[in-house]
């Protein structure tokens, strides 16, 4: 009888997991979702709620299995079949002409060449090994020869599919070891860095350290939480298929359901090549990964095999490097910040030069154990680099080129901002200023209170901040809620108009939703996301006041240093304090009376308006019908439009407004469609 019920819901569990992994891959290797993100989840927790059920039908390649492998000691070691190399470089077009003449005379005379031109993505290097189509290992680099095996890890990584094909329609080749570069797309670390410094943690200096530091972690967890991706470039050692040329590897890694590099080109000759390499640097500014420049390939794999390998770099590629983002200038002398948290930031105050475009004058220092570390003195000449939108950063003094003034950079003994004393704890880099009430620390703390991702109080940004504490108006967060009208009146920036249009940003803010009120708190480790966890178990400020560590610790998702950090906030009596502070100004501290968040489904984040009679629906249904599905109805056309929905006599505004901003029209069949979410 079981048996029975088991094939039949075998069946259903191999049909639900193709459908996953094919969703899986619209979205994160073709970036092109048929679906929500809630019908997805709808699928991944119906393959939860089975494999539950049947746990004998768990298998390794089933999207349920990419994150919860145990930690590991160590990372094992991996020989690579084929050795991993790296690449010769060019900087200019005729190092590229004169490599050609080097290659050219070592293939038989009158043998043509062709090229491929990719992108060369600044990341780590990893191999991925499929048997039968089934990811068995994954490693690191390593020194080309030996790498780390770091399976596990490589496994959480969404847009490295676990069973090739993904499609399932072609067969898998036996054996193939694929090669590509992992990355942490640039919009997803400047992400990923205001989320960190929300919840007051450290910040990643840089894309590729933070991809490298991500995919060599011991617990892989912490890999899945970072926004990793791949781009797959080529093959090591293979069988059961036949690829003759870089070519058609991509194709075939393509078909196969990897991502793979955009703006590759094929080129009979070596100018075209060379033009292509040229139009990299242009191109490069639509990728979304950090990259040092091109590499050009010779297309064929019995010529690569030809022209072999000297050292450590085949003869049969090339990379040409985009002139470096860096510059020499003078550190002048360093300054220090004093962040939300206490934090002592030493920055660098530099001669303005420019670097990439932009003139800098500033860059980060990052901690005082870097600048030891890199022995960087005041007065040096140094290495700036700015890499992507991210903060410019020292990279290296030139020692050379000291004169023998320049000065060593110490920490300093006392808070510069309020002088007060300072600490280092002893497993951290930072210094700490330890004055809870220390202005600079105020003003950041007042900062993250009235941001955008917190209690969003329009109005009210750094300058209005940094003036309001330099009076003395606001001593705490919650002093904004106890602000009197005729003090703020003739202030600078304040005339009537923005005096009462700050008094009721302020006033509205009092019935945020309590997660943006947690948030607010500015409680170490404890962002966005980590709140609304937190509200699904507490329905008030006064229950997570009251919640153990213990029972913190319960909750999926809250890790130890998270659920310490809690405690120990609300364990400090001015932090007692200030919540009193906030419920007598009538700030909302729970959950009732919230307003119910908007439903989300096929039509989140779509906007429509509605215009002319309805052949099935009166206007009403239809926009009940939008909201329902999380869609928003508004009454006039503009950029945010997502569709005009026409009836019969419509209204000439509305229709020609849309006409002109080019907003697709849709009538009411259409729009029912899109409601179930067929696009
Ligand atoms: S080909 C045998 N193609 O660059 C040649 N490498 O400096 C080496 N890289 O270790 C691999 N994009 O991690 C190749 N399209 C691309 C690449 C690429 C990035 C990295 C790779 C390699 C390093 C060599």
């Amino acid at each position: 009888m079981a048996k029975v019920a088991t094939a039949d819901i075998r069946k259903k569990v191999g049909k639900l997991r193709r459908q996953i992994e094919y969703h899986n891959y619209r979205y994160y290797v073709l970036d092109s979702p048929e679906i929500t993100d809630a019908q997805y989840d709808a699928l991944l927790r119906q393959l939860q709620e089975w494999e539950r059920a049947h746990p004998e039908l768990i298998t390794p390649d089933s999207p349920t299995q990419r994150v919860g492998a145990p930690p590991v000691a160590e990372f094992g070691e991996v020989s690579h079949r084929v050795p991993m190399l790296s690449l010769d470089n060019a900087f200019k077009s005729e190092e590229v002409r004169a490599w050609y003449k080097r290659i050219a005379k070592l293939l038989p005379s009158g043998d043509q060449m062709e090229f491929t031109v990719e992108p060369k993505v600044d990341g780590l290097a990893v191999s991925l090994t499929y048997q039968n189509g089934l990811l068995i290992r994954g490693a690191t680099r390593g020194d080309g020869f030996v790498g780390e095996d770091v399976t596990p890890n490589l496994r959480t990584i969404p847009s490295i599919p676990l069973r090739i094909p993904v499609d399932g329609k072609k067969r898998p080749p036996a054996l193939i070891e694929v090669r590509g570069e992992v990355y942490i797309p640039q919009r997803a670390f400047v992400e990923m860095n205001q989320k960190l410094a929300a919840a007051g943690e450290r910040t990643l200096v840089n894309p590729r350290n933070a991809a490298a530091g991500s995919v060599r972690q011991k617990d892989s967890s912490i890999t899945a939480s970072r926004p990793l991706t791949i781009s797959v470039y080529g093959v090591g050692h293979f069988e059961g298929v036949v690829l003759r040329s870089q070519w058609e590897t991509l194709q075939f890694l393509q078909e196969m359901g990897f991502r793979t590099p955009p703006d590759v080109s094929r080129h009979k000759d070596l100018e075209g090549a060379i033009a292509a390499c040229e139009k990299g640097i242009e191109k490069s500014e639509g990728w979304d990964f950090e990259a040092d420049g091109v590499v050009v390939k010779v297309n064929s794999f019995a010529q690569q095999e030809r022209l072999g390998v000297v050292g450590h770099a085949p003869r049969w590629a090339i990379a040409y490097k985009f002139p470096a983002e860096e510059a020499i200038t003078r550190l002048l002398e360093v300054g220090i910040n004093v962040g939300r948290t206490g934090t002592l930031n030493p920055y660098a105050v530099l001669e303005p030069v420019r670097v990439s475009g932009v003139t800098v004058s500033s860059a980060t220092l990052h901690n005082f154990e870097d600048i030891q570390r890199k022995d960087i003195r005041q007065g040096d000449w140094v290495v700036v680099k700015r890499a992507g939108e991210v903060i410019p950063q020292v990279v290296r003094p030139l020692s050379s080129r000291r004169t023998g003034r320049e000065r060593r950079i110490r920490p300093p003994r006392k808070c510069p901002q309020c002088g007060e004393a300072i600490y280092k704890p002893e497993d951290e880099v930072m210094y700490y200023c330890i004055n809870a009430s220390c202005p600079a620390q105020l003003v950041r703390n007042i900062e993250h209170w009235v941001s955008k991702g917190a209690m969003d109080i329009e109005g009210f940004g750094e300058k209005q901040t940094a003036k309001f504490v330099e009076l003395g108006l606001v001593k705490d967060a919650a002093d904004l809620y106890y602000l009197k009208r005729d003090k703020i009146l003739g202030l600078e920036g304040f005339a009537e108009k923005a005096t009462d249009n700050l008094l009721e940003a302020i006033q509205a803010s009092k019935q945020r939703p309590l997660w943006r009120t947690i948030t607010a708190l500015g409680i170490r480790h404890v962002g966005s996301t980590v709140a609304q966890l937190l509200t699904r178990h507490f329905s008030s400020v006064d229950e997570l006041m009251n919640a153990s560590q213990e029972e913190l610790l319960r909750i999926a998702g809250i890790g130890p240093h998270t659920a310490r950090s809690i405690a120990e906030y609300f364990r400090q009596r001015r932090n007692r304090r200030f919540i009193e502070k906030l419920r007598r100004a009538g700030v909302r501290l729970s959950r009732a009376g919230e307003e119910a968040a908007p439903a989300r489904g096929p039509l989140s984040g779509l906007t429509f308006v509605i215009t002319g009679t309805l052949p099935k629906m009166s206007r009403e249904e239809a926009a009940a019908l939008i909201v329902q599905r999380g869609g928003k109805v508004v009454d006039s056309v503009s950029k945010k439009t997502s569709y005009l929905v026409v009836g019969e006599d419509p209204g000439g505004t509305k229709f020609n407004k849309a006409k002109e901003l080019g907003i697709p029209r849709i009538d009411e069949g259409q729009l029912r469609q899109l409601a179930q979410g067929k696009r």
